[in-house]
Order: structure tokens, then C-alpha cells, then sequence
């Protein structure tokens, strides 16, 4: 219970954020759904045309990938909390680094509240933020080269496991990574549950 109400706190300090010029053309802002108790976080880059019409990440033609490649791994969206670096509309699907700067204490609230096992970035953005905030600079590589690797750091509150996989929309633009990230999540999966996180 205690996590809903902190991240509805989140929620509404974002509904009147200014911190940003992104306020001005969304027109919901995005906070994150899913399990706060889960043990799994997915982080994308920020919503697009339908998220910001709906309040809701992932729920596009990249949110419909992305589902299929969750059932793939033998995980169940319901079950995972999924949320962004960005919280409004990006535009251009682009974002500043100022904006970054601006936007990223709320996910960092997010994590210290959800205290995920596992970190999974999806795409270049999310994953350099990550990577950034838990030290692992010397890994920072684009998503070509580090997708679906096992990264671990200790923090804390103990072991966080971070793994970097292309952004699904990616598939969109460019088919032929389809096959690529269908592998990339059934690996994914598989070491998940032999791990004991599904
Ligand atoms: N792309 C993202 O990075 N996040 C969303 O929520 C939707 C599309
Ligand atoms: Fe505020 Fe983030 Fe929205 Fe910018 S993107 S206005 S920082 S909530």
C-alpha cells in the first residue's frame, strides 16, 4: 500500500510539472504502471503519440511488440512495472539533455521506492542513464554491442541486476533486428527464471 501512495505522490507532482519546456504539448503526463511490489522494472524513453493520449507507457505500436516479447520471456506485463526516463510527450522522440536532467529525480524516486532486482533499459537513453547512476561508465557502449547482457551491481539494499536490450520500436524501423530482440528476450527470460526473479 505504502508504495502506491508514494508513487501517487509522483503522479501528481508530474501532472503540474514545469521543470521542462515538454510540459507545454503534452497532454497526459506518464508516470509508469504495474507492480510496485515487482521485483522487475522496464524502463523506455519517454511516451509517444498514444501513451500521452492515454497516460499509460508502452500502449503503441512499440507497446505491442514490447507485450509480445514479455509473453516470450514468460513474463506477464501485470506482473513487471514498466515506466520511462521522461515522463511527457516527447515530440520529435528526442530528448535534451537538460531535459533528462530536469525529468530523471522522479524514475530515480521511482526505483528507490520500487527497489527493483532488476533493472531492464530498453534502448540507448535509458540505459546510459542507468548505467550512469550505478557506475558501470566503462560498459558504456551502444546498444548494438551490450543488448541482452547480464551487468550486476551492488547497492544497498543488495544485488541489482541491469540488463540493456534494444528499444522495441526499434524492430519497427527496422525489421530485420525483429528476430533479433524475439532471441534477445526468449535468453532473457530463461536466465530470469533460473534465477528465480519469474
Ligand atoms: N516508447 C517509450 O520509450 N516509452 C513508451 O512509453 C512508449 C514508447
Ligand atoms: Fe516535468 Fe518531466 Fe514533464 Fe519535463 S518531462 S515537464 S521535467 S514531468
Amino acid at each position: 500500500m505504502r508504495k502506491e501512495i508514494l508513487l501517487e505522490k509522483i503522479f501528481e507532482e508530474i501532472k503540474v510539472c514545469k521543470k521542462c519546456s515538454l510540459w507545454k504539448t503534452r497532454k497526459n503526463p506518464v508516470l509508469g504502471e504495474g507492480d510496485p511490489n515487482s521485483k522487475i522494472m522496464l524502463i523506455g524513453l519517454g511516451p509517444g503519440k498514444q501513451e500521452d493520449a492515454e497516460g499509460r507507457p508502452f500502449v503503441g505500436a512499440a507497446g505491442k511488440f514490447l507485450n509480445k516479447l514479455l509473453k516470450l520471456a514468460g513474463m506477464k506485463r501485470e506482473g513487471v512495472y514498466i515506466t520511462n526516463v521522461m515522463k511527457c510527450f516527447l515530440p520529435q522522440n528526442k530528448v535534451a539533455e537538460e531535459q533528462i536532467r530536469a525529468c530523471s529525480p522522479y524514475l530515480e524516486r521511482q526505483i528507490e521506492i520500487i527497489k527493483p532486482r532488476v533493472i531492464i533499459t530498453l534502448g540507448n537513453v535509458a540505459t546510459d542513464f542507468i548505467f550512469e547512476k550505478f557506475g558501470l561508465q566503462k560498459h558504456k557502449h551502444s546498444i548494438s554491442k551490450i543488448h541482452a547482457q547480464i551487468f550486476k551491481v551492488s547497492t544497498l539494499v543488495g544485488e541489482l541486476t541491469i540488463i540493456p536490450m534494444y528499444h522495441p520500436a526499434t524492430a519497427l524501423y527496422n525489421p530485420g533486428l525483429k528476430e533479433t530482440l524475439r532471441e534477445d528476450w526468449m535468453k532473457v527470460g530463461k536466465y530470469l527464471k533460473l534465477k528465480g526473479f519469474i
